[in-house]
């Protein structure tokens, strides 16, 4: 792919705006909030946020950094381990940042993704100084063409003072055109979203962007960070099994018909390896309206399952990359990339009534859900989407393996160590053991369909034994509140959630 900057460049009034990563990071001061495009490794500001972490080997300072989700590059590690970041929000995945939010090195605000944008434009949450996005290209008429993300973008170039581009020329020129972006009034002013169906398109196809913003325009070619997909394992096969069968018997009871409803899917294996099990299955005519789509996704579109789909970013692996984006006028009337507070936006998703799939670290008997927090107390990565997609869906659905580390933790526990889902938002859950369904079922029902259905052999009659004691202590939801986090206890003493008696 050849690209000249003019071909990409089309609003000629920015060419003297063109300069070095490095000339464009000295204008990012100490105490800063800045504003990154970048969703799930997609489409992330890559160039200028390295080249502040190369400033910092000469020159101390802190910034906050706002971001659509987690970004790749390891700019994540690398800001982190420079000690440039104050405050962060409002997801990542990174380990090396994830250590030192853990350490309290700096601050981190765990988000749902659709809010961040509410908050910025109510004045809520400190104000965009610096909007740093990646663009495909900039058009005539002053439109910024996202590139594989469109995140927080909108927002941040709205809120900010200042805005520097990332022009970036490996990216793909036919991405112009997918993008939709709707940006909503303000609360208490805003007209319904007028979104029925995923493949809807109710904006412009770039951001509007105030010239007088722009201070620079770095020219960059640097590619997204592959995805970190694991192919299925039996496990992972085993919950997709329970899933495809569970929507079965949603078609036979009249509940459903063969197109499902609307699918948003977690980013993860389980995710992934759901809907590709939706390839050789008798579901049709699929629509997706999610927040990442994966690999997956594309392999339904190619086998004519998927009819369209609307996400606000695509993280796909090296080898789906090239497939994708190589022939994106395939996929191009199938697709539609929105704002993270559209595509996440509560209004859309229940008026769509979707089938929403995420991942739990752990979920307890009683079918609370924690997604975040390891042990209680130590942050994995964050809740991103799944409160946006969990509490408004039409089918809310956690998965996860029913043990962790060896056999050592068991990821249904009597308590939640931290909440994230409360019962209230979780209809379905899944292990590789079995898949409770809990609508309609009072507290003591679940806890017997959980244990029965999802435990671990291995961790089974320890649960039974809690919740047998627990009842004869009464309550609408019965606990032993000393024992209730019995299991995380034992593994802190004994390195297994079982004590030595129990073992
Ligand atoms: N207690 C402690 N650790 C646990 C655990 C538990 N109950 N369950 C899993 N883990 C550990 C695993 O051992 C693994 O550790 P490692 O990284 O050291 O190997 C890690 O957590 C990830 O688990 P894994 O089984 O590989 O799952 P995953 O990659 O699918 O991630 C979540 C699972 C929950 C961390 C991830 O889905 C997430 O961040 N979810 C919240 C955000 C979200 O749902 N986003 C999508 C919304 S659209």
């Amino acid at each position: 792919m050849t690209v000249t900057v003019e071909e990409r460049l089309r609003y000629p009034q920015l060419a003297d705006k063109i300069m070095t990563a490095a000339e464009a990071a000295s204008f990012i001061k100490d105490g800063m909030t800045l504003g990154l495009s970048g969703f799930t490794r997609a489409g992330d500001a890559k160039a200028v946020p390295h080249a502040l972490v190369e400033r910092a080997k000469t020159e101390n300072f802190k910034v906050d950094v706002y971001t659509g989700a987690s970004l790749g590059s390891d700019t994540d590690a690398l800001m982190s381990d420079a000690g440039i970041v104050r405050k962060r929000l409002p997801f990542q995945v990174d380990r090396t940042m994830r250590s030192h939010i853990n350490k309290g090195d700096l601050y981190f605000v765990d988000q749902h993704l659709s809010v961040t944008a509410e908050y910025l434009r109510q004045g809520s949450i400190k104000g965009v100084d610096v909007a740093i996005v990646e663009a495909t290209a900039i058009t005539e008429d002053g439109l910024l063409i996202p590139t594989t993300s469109v995140g927080n973008s909108p927002i941040f170039i709205q809120d900010a003072d200042k805005v520097i581009i990332e022009l970036n020329l490996a990216s793909y020129p036919e991405l112009e055109g997918i993008h939709d972006i709707y940006i909503p009034e303000p609360q208490g002013e805003r007209q319904p979203i007028p979104i029925i169906h995923s493949a809807d398109r109710i904006g412009q196809k770039g951001i509007p962007l105030d010239m007088d913003k722009v201070i620079a325009v770095v020219v960059t070619d640097l590619e997204d960070s592959p995805s970190l997909i694991v192919p299925p394992d039996e496990e992972t096969q085993q919950m997709a099994n329970y899933l495809l069968d569970f929507f079965r018997d949603e078609v036979k009871a009249g509940r459903l018909t063969n197109k499902l409803a609307p699918l948003q899917s977690g980013i993860g294996s389980v995710a992934n390896a759901v809907l590709a099990g939706m390839v050789d299955s008798e579901f049709e005519d699929l629509e997706v309206f999610s927040e990442v789509l994966q690999d997956a996704v594309f392999d339904l579109i190619d086998a004519g399952k998927v009819k369209t789909a609307s996400c606000c970013s695509i993280t796909l692996s090296k080898e789906k990359m090239e497939s994708v984006f190589h022939h994106l006028d395939k996929y191009a009337d199938k697709l539609v990339l929105r704002p993270q507070e559209i595509s996440n936006n509560p209004e859309v998703i229940r008026r769509m009534g979707l089938i929403c799939m995420n991942t739990a670290l752990e979920f307890d008997i009683y079918g609370n859900v924690n997604s975040t927090h390891v042990l209680g107390t130590k942050m994995m990565n964050g809740i991103g989407g799944s409160g946006d997609f969990a509490r408004a869906g039409r089918i809310s659905i956690f998965v996860t393996k029913s043990t962790a580390k060896d056999g050592k933790i068991s990821s249904i526990v009597p308590f939640v160590s931290h909440v994230d889902h409360s019962e209230h938002d979780v209809d379905v859950v899944v292990t590789e053991q079995g898949i409770a369904d809990l609508r309609g079922l009072a507290p003591r029902e679940r806890a017997e369909l959980i244990i029965e259905n999802c435990a671990h052999p291995k961790y089974k009659s320890a649960l039974r034994a809690y919740f047998e004691e627990a009842k004869t202590h009464g309550g609408q939801t019965p606990h032993i509140l000393e024992k209730a986090f019995s299991f995380h206890t034992n593994f802190a003493k004994y390195g297994t959630m079982l004590s030595p008696e129990e073992n």
